[in-house]
């Protein structure tokens, strides 16, 4: 079962300090993200893989609390970190505060799913509700890591995040883009995605979902997690048939031994940009542990998962 083989891969790549590697086997990969590892835990938790999610949050925590000096002087927190804690020193965007929302929403979501008690994390909940309060509404770098502004995505993730601990959320308006990213808004509780307009611009023939009309990363392909988000927002619209073809699409992705990419390469928007990619960091990143995340989630809102 690739459900079984998901929550395997995710272990594997699950560190013991509790930081989940976005993907293990792709060196500029090898790095924990507040938003990747959210969603991971989130899945796993879904699933019952209850210590799995727990020693994600933990390792959330101590980063948080190990820099409360930064939150409280207003400073500003990394999208990503080593497994063991430290900055990212690669040169690539840091500052996104998605994540950090995130990372409330899915503890809240995992608290109440589970009854768990939720003293030991309340400190770093304090400190990323001020971190949130302070900087929640700066204008950053948006899921893709490529361009700064109010990205949807990125305020929905601070908006449920905030609102799980009953906080309120005061956010600017968020600029209107079609992206692919805006699938989240109906997992988050955030209203709906616009299915029409995604479907006919980021849906390729074949039911994989592109990030967004410029893309060029590896050529632009179909991601997964954006296709298993497609069927779980499908899933909330009453779509149930569709739903479950996203989910055969995700895993007929699959490598022969159960991994899943963070792309597939059927229908590039930008196929001249594959080669330069695959030259600079080698082949695209396999297995994504979002991807597993996604599809985990996927197949239990289907109830597909045996738990
Ligand atoms: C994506 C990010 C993601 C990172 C790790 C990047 O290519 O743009 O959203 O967090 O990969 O998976």
């Amino acid at each position: 079962m690739l459900e079984e083989r998901s929550v395997e891969v995710i272990l594997a790549g699950q560190a013991e300090t509790g930081a989940y590697l976005a993907c293990p086997d792709f060196g500029p990969y090898r790095f924990s993200w507040f938003r990747d590892g959210s969603f991971i835990a989130d899945a796993m938790s879904r699933v019952g893989e209850v210590d799995s999610a727990e020693r994600f949050f933990d390792w959330c925590a101590a980063v948080i609390e190990e820099r409360a000096d930064v939150v409280r002087s207003g400073g500003h927190l990394h999208a990503r970190y080593t497994a063991d804690r430290r900055e990212s020193l690669a040169d690539w965007p840091t500052f996104q505060t998605d994540g950090y929302g995130l990372w409330l929403w899915a503890l809240r979501g995992h608290c109440g799913r589970h009854g768990r008690p939720d003293a030991r994390w309340l400190p770093a909940v304090e400190l990323t509700v001020e971190y949130l309060r302070r900087r929640g509404a700066d204008a950053c770098v948006h899921w893709w890591e490529e361009r700064s502004g109010h990205h949807a995505a990125t305020l929905a993730s601070i908006a449920a995040g905030l609102e799980a601990w009953g906080e309120p959320a005061e956010l600017p308006e968020p600029e209107d883009r079609l992206d692919a990213s805006l699938l989240a808004l109906p997992l988050l509780g955030r209203g709906e995605a616009p299915l029409d307009e995604l479907e006919a611009r980021l849906v390729s023939p074949g039911g994989g979902v592109h990030r967004h009309e410029e893309d060029t990363y590896y050529g632009g392909g179909e991601w997964l997690l954006l296709t298993a988000m497609l069927g779980l927002a499908y899933r909330l619209d009453g779509r149930l048939e569709d739903a479950h073809a996203t989910l055969a699409w995700v895993e007929a992705h699959a490598t022969p031994d159960g991994r899943l990419p963070e792309q597939s390469q059927d229908h590039l928007l930008a196929p001249a940009w594959y080669e330069p990619w695959v030259e600079k960091w080698g082949p695209p990143p396999c297995p994504l542990l979002w991807s597993h995340a996604m599809h985990l989630t996927l197949a239990a809102e289907l109830g597909r998962f045996g738990h």
